[in-house]
């Protein structure tokens, strides 16, 4: 056999070996299995090259490429399964996990003083059997204030400044927009409550723009203002504690006759006179009043057969007195030191 092409054989054989050796990822393996046994590769060469070849030398030359082929070949083969190996324990190595490190600790969240305050006002008011509705936010100038006996041109909406979306289209400013959606769909007897958010023009340290207030509605035959007294009594021992007191002051709304305002006695000093009171001893706590013959008859309901209170109060201003908060903003503020303190 020609012996320059046994000598490049050779060399062949070695270059190929110490590459395939050197190779460090099955990615490099795969580079050197092309280079040399790949279509263009260089022992794909050397077959080839076997036509350049005297016929009687052919068969020794062609076995000789064909060992050099079969050898590099079970050589790469048994790399690739180390190599992988060696890359499946690596992969392996970086995922382990320690299962003994200490975990990262997630602070638990808490309910918002504002719902912890709506949800204890239902909590108090279904006691005495009454049922939640809630209205929409975006209302009608009907629901929010004419069928509340409160025309156009009735001082009284200036009482409230509305924002207005368009032409007869507001956001309620007052959830006593529900009780005429409720006595519009549901004949009396009726005990409902109906939280919710509203909207006025205002902005100050106990006023904002969005707060929340909680409706009460009872129309049933022979409802009184004692019925409404003595439920607000129930709400404000619950409320507040087992000695407060309630005293109703006469008051105006368009939607109830009479109107009363209604005080409990001061949250912070229990009645003897303080800053929070003022000195008087009592402190404002919502509108109230026997729901005016004319509402009763605007969702087709006869005055002369049945009677009703409805009462409105601001959560807000529950809540504050509750937990002693001297700022609205701080609802709205999330700042987590708030609300931290009103963790269970
Ligand atoms: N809607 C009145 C307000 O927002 C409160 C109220 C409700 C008064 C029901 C009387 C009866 O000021």
């Amino acid at each position: 056999m020609d012996e320059i092409k046994n000598e490049a054989m050779e060399t062949i054989l070695q270059e190929a070996e110490g590459e395939a050796e050197k190779a460090e990822s099955s990615r490099a393996l795969y580079e050197v299995k092309m280079k040399f046994l790949g279509r263009t590769g260089k022992v794909t060469a050397l077959l080839k090259s076997m036509r350049d070849i005297a016929a009687e030398q052919r068969p020794a030359f062609g076995k000789r490429v064909n060992d050099i082929r079969e050898k590099l070949e079970t050589m790469i083969a048994d790399l690739e399964v180390k190599m992988k190996k060696r890359e499946l324990e690596k992969k392996l190595a970086g995922e382990q996990i320690d299962v003994t490190m200490p975990g990262r600790r997630r602070e638990k969240g808490a309910l918002h003083p504002i719902t912890r305050t709506r949800n204890e006002l239902i909590d108090i008011f279904a006691g005495m059997g009454f049922e939640v509705f809630e209205g929409p936010e975006i209302e009608t100038e009907y629901y929010n204030f004419t069928a509340l006996n409160t025309p156009a041109d009735h001082p009284a909406r200036d009482m409230q400044d509305t924002f207005y979306i368009t032409d007869g289209l507001l956001l309620r400013t007052q959830t006593s927009a529900g009780q005429i959606r409720l006595m519009e769909k549901k004949r009396p007897p009726i005990k409902m409550l109906s939280p919710g958010r509203v909207f006025r023009s205002d902005d100050d340290a106990t006023h904002s723009p969005m707060f929340h207030q909680m409706e009460g509605l009872v129309v049933d035959k022979g409802v009184t203002l004692c019925d409404l007294q003595g439920m607000l009594d129930e709400f404000a021992h619950t409320m507040f504690a087992a000695t407060s007191k309630t005293r109703l002051r006469p008051s105006y709304f368009p939607f109830t006759e009479p109107s009363v305002e209604v005080d409990v006695s001061c949250t912070a000093c229990g009645g003897k006179g303080c800053p929070l009171c003022k000195g008087t001893g009592w402190i404002e706590v919502l509108g109230a009043g026997m729901v005016n013959r004319r509402v009763l008859e605007n969702c087709g309901v006869d005055p002369d057969e049945y009677t009703g209170f409805a009462f409105g109060m601001g959560i807000e201003r529950i809540a504050m007195l509750k937990y002693g908060i001297n700022h609205i903003r701080l609802f709205t503020e999330n700042d987590v030191r708030f609300l931290q303190q009103f963790k269970d």
